[in-house]
Order: C-alpha cells, then structure tokens, then sequence
C-alpha cells in the first residue's frame, strides 16, 4: 500500500512528519530512502514532534545511533557511514529496532538484511520543477494499512 505527495517546502515535510509521528506505536520502523539533502532528518524531526518529544532532533556527523526520551522514546539512526548492516547489529540495531520505542532510519537500505518485515518505507526525491519541490513516497504493509489512511487524509498537500 502506498501513498505518495509533493511536498513544496520544508515546512509541508514537516508537517507530514506530524502527521506521521502522530500515528506511530511503539516498535514501529520507519526507513528513509533518499540522497544527500533530500529532507530525511526535516522529516525526522517531524515525526519527533509527532511523537511529543521536546528535545530537538539535530543530525550530528560521527554519530551513528540518537536516542530522544519521551512517552514512546525515539531512535534517530543515520546508517550513511556504514558499508553494510553488520556493524549496525553489532551496535544493537536490532534491539532497538525490536524495542519499545520509534526507530528512524536514514540510509535504511544499507541495513536491509536486518530490518524487521513491517517497515515503513519514505523515499523522498528532489522534483525539477523547484528548488524545493520533492516527491515523498510512504510504502507500508498490512499492518500499517489504518495509519497510511489517517497519514493520507490531508487537506493541503496530499493528491
Ligand atoms: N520540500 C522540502 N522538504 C524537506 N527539505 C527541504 C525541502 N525543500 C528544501 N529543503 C531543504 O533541504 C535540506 C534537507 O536537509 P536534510 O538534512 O533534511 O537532508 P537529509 O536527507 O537528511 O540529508 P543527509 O543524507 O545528508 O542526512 C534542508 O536544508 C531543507 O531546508
Ligand atoms: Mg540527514
């Protein structure tokens, strides 16, 4: 199941971020697929929002694994620097991603093999026809098939 928008500004991902954070449970996965400045941590500090969470989300260099508590605690995890998902396993990728909390990966993909089967996939990409302009993709499973409605009933962006 999928739902896809534009989204036009920072802000718009922003907001579809609330939305998103809004929605999530504990356990939930949510992949980010895009390239360098596509707006996958824009998005991520959405979905902290969402969640309630107070401290700021920022994305700093050399760290691969956040952890922001809350009511459902957030695991911003940034795999950009790992060859493969081996070295994420061994840092306890998989018991955060097994855990209580939200878990938030950019650069997912580099850890398929370990990833749960129920991820949330958000490819977001830059469109031509602005600057700011980018077209995000929401890919789910059965299991998120109630939250991609409530994710996809949206006024503004959503077509
Ligand atoms: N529609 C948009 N959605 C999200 N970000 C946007 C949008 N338009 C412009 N931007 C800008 O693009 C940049 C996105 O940066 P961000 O750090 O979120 O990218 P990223 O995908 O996390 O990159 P990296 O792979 O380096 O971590 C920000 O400077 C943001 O202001
Ligand atoms: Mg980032």
């Amino acid at each position: 199941m999928r739902y896809s928008f534009v989204s036009k500004s920072p802000e718009d991902t922003l907001e579809f971020g609330i939305r998103l954070g809004k929605n999530l449970g504990p356990g939930d996965v949510v992949c980010l697929e895009g390239e360098l400045g596509a707006g996958k941590t824009v998005l991520t500090i959405g979905i902290a929002e969402g969640l309630g969470i107070k401290t700021g989300v920022t994305s700093p260099t050399f760290t691969i694994i956040n952890e922001y508590p809350g009511e459902i605690p957030l695991y911003h995890i940034d795999l950009y620097r790992l060859e493969d998902g081996d070295e994420f396993y061994y840092m306890g990728g998989e018991d955060l991603m097994y855990g209580q909390g939200v878990s938030v990966i950019e650069w997912a993909s580099r850890a398929e093999g370990i990833l749960p089967e129920d991820c949330l996939w958000i490819s977001i990409k830059r469109l031509d026809e602005s600057e700011d302009f980018r077209l995000i993709e929401l890919q789910v499973t059965e299991k998120h098939r109630d939250l991609l409605e409530r994710v996809s009933k949206s006024e503004n962006t959503g077509y």
